[in-house]
């Protein structure tokens, strides 16, 4: 199923709460919400009491975009705060699989994200414990970038493997995703779609999701 997961930083965060209400009416299957920690990545922007303080206004699962440095360090407190997928990047960590088992004891659903410049095949080895594979489509960081082409192989590559281990994998893609980028994902075997600028530019944030979704699933094939 086809999962559209407006992410917030492109949101006003003078009203994250109308901001949150506003994509929950909107028909967001999920919130994606993007951590930095000036380290991992050259942008700073919320952490826990953010977090908490917007889980009351929605019942949609929260996905939270870890781009911070040793993410196992924090991993469960995201789920405490209200977390129900957590993403971390392989590139942030040398212990991937504990990050992955920390994460789930806490509660929530585990995924594991990657730079554009990092190879499909990093994620294989840990295809059988995630629940979700993030490609980046851009250099994470910021919002309102320009979608690099070469995540389509990217995804293809990892949605191929995912079927040769029988594996459910959901593949998401995050940055750059509008009406014409999100065909060539799906196409690809993308099912699940972070979006910033395209949801928060739009004056009609429930078509534009919805939009996006019927393009998505036009365009979704595993027979690839
Ligand atoms: C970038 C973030 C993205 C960002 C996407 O590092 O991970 O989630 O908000 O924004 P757009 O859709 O504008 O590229
Ligand atoms: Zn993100």
């Amino acid at each position: 199923m086809i999962k559209i997961s407006p992410s917030i930083l492109s949101s006003d965060f003078s009203n994250l709460e109308r901001e949150i209400r506003s994509l929950d009416a909107a028909g967001a299957d999920w919130i994606h919400i993007d951590v930095m920690d000036g380290a991992f990545v050259p942008n700073i922007t919320l952490g826990f009491p953010v977090i908490r303080a917007i889980r009351p206004h929605t019942i949609r699962p929260f996905d939270v975009h870890l781009m911070i440095d040793r993410p196992e360090r924090y991993a469960a407190q995201f789920v405490k705060a209200g977390a129900d997928i957590v993403t971390f990047h392989i590139e942030s960590t040398d212990r991937p699989r504990e990050t992955v088992g920390l994460i789930r004891e806490a509660g929530a659903s585990a995924a594991v994200s990657l730079k554009p410049g990092t190879p499909a095949e990093t994620v294989f080895p840990l295809l059988d414990e995630i629940d979700m594979a993030l490609v980046m489509s851009v250099e994470p960081g910021f919002g309102g970038q320009s979608f690099l082409p070469d995540s389509v192989d990217k995804i293809r590559a990892i949605r191929r493997e995912a079927i040769r281990r029988g594996k459910q994998t959901v593949i998401q893609v995050d940055g750059g995703i509008d009406g014409n980028t999100i065909l060539l994902c799906a196409a690809a075997g993308a099912d699940c779609f972070a979006v910033g600028s395209t949801v928060f530019k739009s004056p009609d944030r429930a078509e534009t999701i919805a939009s996006l979704r019927r393009a998505a699933e036009r365009a979704y094939s595993t027979d690839i």
